[in-house]
């Protein structure tokens, strides 16, 4: 393997610890039935779009990029960054978000991840 590919491996392997992170945060607050948005969902939210960004570039790969299923992913990443802003400020002032939000949040964290998975 050459050098940039090994590279590229491992910003997708932080690409998928932010992933992880978001969901994860995510999932701890469903298993304790709290319907609330935690600062570590933030973290994961940034390391995925930090290293997706990166990995939106062709460089350490032969084959060609599938950039309509990159721009889905960005928008998809920009509405849960939204929700998440909103849920922060909403928890802020009145100590709680809707459940419309917070489940919102997983569902399109899991939708972006299937979209990377399954749309080749
Ligand atoms: C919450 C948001 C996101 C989740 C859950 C997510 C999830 C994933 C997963 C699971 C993979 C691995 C798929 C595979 O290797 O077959 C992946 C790869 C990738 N993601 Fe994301 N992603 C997110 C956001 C983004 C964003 C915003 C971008 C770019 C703007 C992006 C760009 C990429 C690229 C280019 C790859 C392919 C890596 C490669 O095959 O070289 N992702 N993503």
């Amino acid at each position: 393997m050459e050098t940039l590919e090994v590279l590229r491996e491992l910003v997708v392997l932080v690409h998928l610890t932010g992933f992880a992170i978001l969901f994860g945060a995510w999932a701890v607050e469903v298993y304790n039935r709290r319907v609330q948005v935690t600062p570590l969902m933030n973290i994961g939210l940034v390391i995925s779009a930090v290293a997706g960004l990166i990995l939106a570039a062709p460089w350490g790969i032969s084959d060609e990029l599938n950039y309509a299923k990159i721009g889905v992913k960005l928008v998809i990443l920009l509405v849960i960054g939204a929700l998440l802003g909103i849920g922060m400020s909403r928890q802020r002032k009145s100590g709680k978000v809707a459940p419309a939000l917070f489940w919102s949040i997983g569902i399109l964290t899991l939708l972006n991840a299937a979209i990377a998975v399954i749309w080749r």
